[in-house]
């Protein structure tokens, strides 16, 4: 008996379109090009010096001679774009983090060395007191364990304009204190900094998947009596969607020139839908947790990491995001490299 006798023959056949690579290459609808990714450092005081992070295989802690290597290493193979991050000396972490905002403090020496030495190339400086703070929060944290927003906001201006004056081509306040956009705005164009950009995390939620990054920089909030054990009062409830929008209305409205969502892969609605509410281009970053997942899961032997890895920053990329923050920037331009050859 033939089990399908009188059944109508099918007459749509979506996988004609995918039957050969060939044709499914033609009718990809998204291309995710290295030129799209930014690569994240973390730097260090020395010379010569490579500290790998235990939960981020693959990536390290370096000196700033060694983030040069690497940026060009980077732009090689088409990543131009670099998002710094200091790891400071704990000696040197205070309850006001005012190593923020001086000028010759580790992150700007090194953004005025690698606009020096990697000429083309764009570097985004991290705004926020966190690396520097010895209570491990983004902002200034009173007597009384209120994260104080307005006197924070004044120091994340002071740190934006130092940050222009030694070269950032865009400061990224991560912060999400209320206010900061247009405090940042202001102070760099008082200074003249009118072309330094600001890329806002604008929906940065309050997510587990930041551990490994906050290994890297020994910046976990401490604890410490009068010290809020978690970051809850300033960066978003995962609950929440319709509060990105908000953010995102506050911060068009207060002159960002790029957004962000954060983490990336359990937030693609949000992107989905900050995509269709803004003309702004867009920026999801691909967190630290969300990179250890597939290294840990492809080490068992678990998962293929480079499909997993890529996969994942296709959909990101799919979803709406026009730039990606990953870790795995320089696996993913190789494996693109290789997959035209
Ligand atoms: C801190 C900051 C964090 C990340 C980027 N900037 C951590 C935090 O908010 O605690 C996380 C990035 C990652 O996990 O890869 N301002």
């Amino acid at each position: 008996m033939n089990p399908s006798g009188n059944l109508p023959r099918p007459l749509a056949r979506p996988r004609r379109m995918r039957k050969t690579d060939a044709i499914r290459r033609l009718v990809r609808e998204t291309r995710l090009t290295p030129d799209r990714l930014v690569l994240p450092q973390f730097i260090l005081e020395g010379e010569d010096v490579t500290e790998p992070i235990s939960a981020m295989p693959g990536r390290s802690r370096l000196s700033i001679d060694r983030t040069i290597a690497e940026c060009k290493a980077a732009m090689s193979l088409g990543v131009n774009a670099f998002a710094l991050f200091p790891a400071i000396d704990g000696t040197l972490k205070t309850p006001d983090a005012t190593l923020a905002a001086d000028p010759d403090n580790l992150l700007c020496r090194a953004v005025r060395q690698i606009k020096e030495s990697c000429p083309g190339c764009c570097v985004i400086t991290d705004i926020a007191l966190d690396p520097y703070s010895s209570v491990g929060h983004d902002g200034l944290v009173a007597k009384d364990g209120t994260i104080l927003n307005d006197e924070t906001v004044t120091i994340l201006a002071q740190m934006a304009v130092v940050h222009a004056e030694a070269g950032a081509d865009i400061v990224a306040p991560s912060d999400m204190m209320d206010g900061r956009v247009a405090a940042m705005r202001h102070a760099m164009d008082e200074r003249g900094h009118t072309d330094t950009a600001i890329l806002s995390y604008t929906a940065k939620y309050a997510s587990a998947f930041y551990g490994p990054f906050r290994e890297a920089l020994d910046s976990a909030p401490v604890n410490a009596p009068n010290v809020p054990g978690d970051k809850k009062t300033y960066q978003m409830d995962p609950a929440n969607a319709r509060e990105a929008i908000l953010e995102a209305m506050l911060d068009e409205a207060e002159d960002a020139d790029m957004i962000m969502v954060k983490p990336a892969l359990p937030y693609l609605d949000i992107i989905t839908r900050l995509r269709e509410r803004t003309h702004l281009p867009l920026a999801a970053y691909h967190v630290s947790g969300e990179y250890a997942m597939i290294k840990a899961a492809a080490k068992l032997g678990w998962l293929d990491e480079r499909k997993c890895m890529s996969e994942s920053l296709i959909a990101i990329a799919r979803a709406g995001a026009d730039v990606i923050f990953t870790y795995a920037a320089l696996d993913y331009a190789r494996w693109w490299r290789e997959s035209l050859g």
